[in-house]
């Protein structure tokens, strides 16, 4: 079976050999193709929605893999048990989310040692509590599709630090990697931010113009980033 290059990009940080929790599974691709490929051993497809996961059951089913993907109705992590797994999936949700997901039960969590995480939006939040909670990124990766990016985070239980609060919005990973997105990702944030200020530019409330400072600060860090990652 052939993923979308987000999906794809998600699954290629699968470790080999894994048992994988794929939370918020919905269409359960990846759980399909993880055991069609032989990435995983098992694979436990959570979501909580049973009208999504109706789409998973009937896709595993139509693809016999009943007898290698577990289908479980729940909230996050709570339908799984410490060390049933070794690596967690939670992709196409908002950074919060993910963050809740995670903190909600810290024994399960703490059992896991491979964490793939993609949000869609509030990455920056996303990262902070990995920072702040003992996890170390290990990689990261930007995807474009249609004419969306995703960023893509794999992290494990460790100890990392940042020196510089932007690498919460901007992964640090991305720049030593290299990747061949983050110019245009900068940019489009930039261009994000302009929009915003040239809005905000006008109006006198207090909320307005301590919105506009903080603007033209992470302006100014995402365009010191911007320059470091083109004198690479
Ligand atoms: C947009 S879909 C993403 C599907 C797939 N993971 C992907 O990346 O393409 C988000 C899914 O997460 C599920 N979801 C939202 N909150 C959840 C939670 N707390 N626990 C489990 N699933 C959740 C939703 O029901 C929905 O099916």
């Amino acid at each position: 079976m052939k993923l979308s290059s987000r999906l794809q990009a998600i699954a290629d940080f699968v470790p080999q050999n894994s048992i994988v929790g794929d939370i918020g599974t919905d269409h359960g691709y990846i759980p399909a193709y993880l055991i069609e490929k032989g990435i995983s051993k098992k694979v436990i497809a959570v979501d909580i929605s049973q009208n999504s996961l109706e789409k998973a059951i009937d896709f595993i089913k139509l693809r016999n893999l009943d007898k290698y993907i577990d289908i479980r109705l729940g909230d996050g992590l709570e339908v799984i048990k410490p060390f049933e797994i070794d690596t967690v999936i939670i992709a196409g949700m908002g950074g919060l989310l993910i963050r809740d997901i995670l903190d909600k039960d810290w024994d399960k969590r703490d059992s896991i040692t491979h964490f793939i995480l993609q949000p869609n939006i509030a990455s920056e939040a996303l990262r902070k509590y990995l920072y702040d909670n003992n996890f170390e990124i290990i990689d990261e990766k930007l995807v474009m599709e249609d004419r969306k990016f995703y960023e893509i985070i794999y992290a494990k239980k460790g100890k990392d630090h940042i020196e510089d609060k932007i690498y919460y919005e901007i992964g640090e990973k991305l720049i030593v990697n290299g990747d061949p997105l983050l110019k245009d990702f900068i940019n489009h944030k930039i261009k994000t931010i302009n929009s915003i200020l040239e809005e905000l530019e006008y109006k006198t409330t207090e909320k307005s113009k301590s919105r506009y400072d903080d603007l033209m600060e992470k302006r100014k860090r995402l365009k010191a980033v911007l320059k470091k990652v083109e004198s690479n």
